[in-house]
């Protein structure tokens, strides 16, 4: 298929301004929005562009157009048991129960009042600023107000923290004093905004799967710089081979079932990658970025096959964050062995994962992708089962 000329361009816009490295799965939305925003400009979208490269309102309502906000409420639960065992462990080591809590990268404001509810369930007095670089999400969550479809995910005995059954459903007074918003930027440095002030927990979750590694490695080291000893960085799964060892005290939540627990766990380094034909059609760092992640889901196929499940997650980790929501057999796959390994929850989330690409027509990230409708809809139906029964 051809690729559209200003796709470069918008992607470097992209990198530029925000870190994120979008994946060319988007290419067709966000070229969209940058078409509907340079006709209501009067502009072509080249000059559109050009003009969003000095001009802040256009700057802003095209990052708008390349960012992914998807969240609701409650979601990856694992991270919330991590938010609550450290702040009891900060309950019990210093008498204090106030949390101060950043929520970096928060969307339109589910995960900040997710925080903030799952604290003041447990008797603590929470502090919760959430950022984002996109203005119009940060918007939407100071109006505190969402569809009974973000809400599928929580837990029943939260109801009280929200009123009414129906859309919209409105965040609680209680809930939302305790929840402040801030646009603010992640790249290129990671650095907290002035509200946040040593923060107890830094959330910071489904954001820098969607960046350059590099840079979210960057950011994810002086995030772990800011946290103290006495505080903890929690990543979203899919995230965790960002961290370089931990140099914040992290408590990681129970484990699931018995399985190993999902934060602040050490990956094994990955085996030897095969080597695979990968034909060159992309600009070479796109292509050394596929190639990386086509080797590390070859390397978890094979420890799959070979029984090693947690040298198989680790490389299928790697691998799903490198194709991002591009490709779907990488947490598919993951899904597979995080059950194998009884990490019940984590596989749920992989499975998920894996519907969301495999449902808006991602491909399988093997090379040759042969039989690829057969093999996506078995997929589908296989995580469609597993979910059935993980509930
Ligand atoms: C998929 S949402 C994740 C929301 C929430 N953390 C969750 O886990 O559900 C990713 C968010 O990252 C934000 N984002 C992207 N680049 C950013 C940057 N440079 N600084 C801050 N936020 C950024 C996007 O605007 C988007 O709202």
């Amino acid at each position: 298929m051809a690729v559209d000329p200003l796709w470069h361009a918008l992607h470097a816009f992209a990198l530029r301004e925000t870190g994120m490295n979008l994946s060319s799965f988007v290419a067709g939305p966000a070229l969209t929005g940058l078409a509907e925003l340079a006709a209501a400009a009067g502009l072509s979208r080249e000059a559109f562009l050009q003009h969003a490269n000095h001009d802040e309102r256009s700057r802003i309502a095209l990052i708008t157009r390349v960012a992914n906000g998807t969240s609701w409420f409650f979601r990856e639960w694992s991270g919330f048991e991590t938010l609550l065992a450290n702040a009891k462990r900060i309950r019990s080591q210093t008498g204090r129960n106030d949390i101060r809590v950043w929520c970096a990268g928060c969307s339109s404001g589910q995960e900040a009042y997710s925080i903030a509810v799952v604290l003041l369930d447990e008797g603590f007095v929470p502090h919760v600023v959430g950022s984002d670089i996109d203005a119009a999400s940060i918007r939407r969550a100071e109006q505190a107000a969402y569809r009974t479809s973000d809400m599928l995910r929580m837990p029943a005995k939260y109801a009280r923290y929200f009123d009414g059954a129906t859309t919209p459903v409105r965040v609680s007074r209680r809930v939302r004093d305790c929840v402040q918003f801030v646009r603010h930027s992640l790249f290129p440095s990671g650095k907290p905004p002035t509200l946040v002030q040593h923060p107890d927990v830094i959330m910071c979750r489904h954001v820098l799967m969607y960046f350059d590694r590099t840079v979210a490695r960057n950011i994810v080291a002086e995030m772990q710089r800011l946290v103290s000893q006495r505080s903890a960085l929690i990543l979203a799964a899919i995230e965790q081979t960002l961290q370089s060892g931990t140099t914040s005290e992290l408590v990681p939540g129970p484990p699931p079932s018995p399985a190993a627990p999902a934060v602040g766990r050490t990956t094994t380094q990955p085996g030897p990658a095969l080597s695979l034909d990968l034909t060159p059609t992309k600009p070479l760092t796109e292509t050394l970025a596929a190639s990386d992640a086509a080797a590390q889901l070859a390397a978890g196929l094979q420890h799959k096959q070979q029984e090693r499940f947690a040298e198989a997650c680790a490389a299928l980790r790697i691998a799903r964050f490198l194709t991002r929501d591009e490709h779907w057999l990488a947490p598919y796959q993951l899904g597979v062995c995080l059950e194998r390994l009884g990490d019940l929850r984590e596989a749920a989330e992989a499975y998920r994962h894996t519907l969301l690409i495999a449902n808006n027509g991602g491909t399988s990230g093997l090379a040759g992708d042969g039989d690829v409708d057969a093999m996506r809809s078995s997929v589908i139906a296989a995580c469609q089962e597993r979910l059935r029964v993980l509930g």
